[in-house]
């Protein structure tokens, strides 16, 4: 029940972080990839990393903003696989963190334009075939800052919990065409430190990780990348709308 062979799993953003985590593990377990990111450099890249490990794939960049360009990529792989399995809607552009007083009209555009717009028209471009076919798999990726309100994130914070919403509407439209639909709220910030990060970012990173169930910060392909292939198998097939934090169990110290 937990096969991924031969699925055919778009994921989006799956350039670095946590979405090529996922594209290693997933294509690893057999599935068929569609992968994306907005600059064509990291598309070139993860392209080049998954044809290297052997993973059957379609490589675009494609800004997940851009409604026609999803239904046209969806287009495209559906022609050359003759089906759609699997969406994971996990690009969303990140707008520096600042309090609410300093955010402004393109902040907010651009949080909701890449976050719940882009996840609702991934959805959008795949739903028809997984429709027709009776079967399909959808996970989006919320952040639990969205359930803490998170100071400095509240943009950010505030279009993950419209993606959330957006899963539980989802799974009701289309549970019934045989169609599960769930969001993961994930903890693998890592990737984001750059190599010269300050001392007090540093710092900051570390303390995250102080008072954490697990304490330590998540890894995409070991950690993320497996609970998510439980949601995109068959498996998964009576859990639909929920949430479900592969964070160490970081949102217990809220
Ligand atoms: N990392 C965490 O701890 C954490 C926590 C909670 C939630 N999340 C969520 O999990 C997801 C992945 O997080 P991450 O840390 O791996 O992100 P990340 O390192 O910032 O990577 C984002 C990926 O999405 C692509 N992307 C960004 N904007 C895009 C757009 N408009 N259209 C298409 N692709 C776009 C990027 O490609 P380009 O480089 O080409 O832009 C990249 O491949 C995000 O939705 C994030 O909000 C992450």
């Amino acid at each position: 029940m937990h096969d991924l062979r031969d699925r055919v799993v778009v994921i989006t953003g799956a350039t670095r972080g946590i979405g090529l985590g996922l594209a290693r593990h997933l294509g690893g377990r057999g599935a068929r990839l569609v992968v994306t990111g907005r600059r064509e450099a990291g598309v070139a890249a993860a392209a080049a990393e998954l044809a290297e490990l052997g993973i059957e794939h379609l490589a675009r960049a494609v800004d997940v903003a851009d409604r026609e360009a999803m239904v046209a990529l969806a287009a495209e792989a559906g022609e050359r696989w003759g089906r759609i399995d699997g969406l994971v809607a996990n690009a969303q552009s990140f707008r520096p963190v600042m309090p609410l007083t300093e955010v402004d009209a393109a902040d907010m555009d651009v949080l909701f334009d890449t976050g719940p717009k882009g996840t609702l028209w991934s959805m959008q471009a795949v739903v028809p075939r997984m429709r027709a076919q009776g079967w399909g798999r959808i996970v989006t990726m919320g952040t639990s800052m969205g359930l803490t309100g998170a100071p400095g994130y509240g943009p950010y914070a505030a279009s993950n919990e419209a993606i959330r919403s957006l899963t539980r509407t989802a799974a009701n439209e289309w549970g019934r065409d045989g169609i599960t639909v769930n969001c993961v709220l994930p903890a693998s910030a890592a990737h984001r430190m750059e190599p010269d990060s300050s001392p007090e970012r540093a710092a900051a990173f570390a303390a995250m990780y102080d008072n954490h169930p697990i304490g330590r910060d998540g890894d995409p392909e070991r950690d993320i990348a497996p609970v998510v292939a439980f949601l995109l198998s068959d498996g998964s097939r009576y859990v639909t709308g929920q949430t479900i934090g592969v964070d160490g169990g970081g949102i217990l110290r809220a």
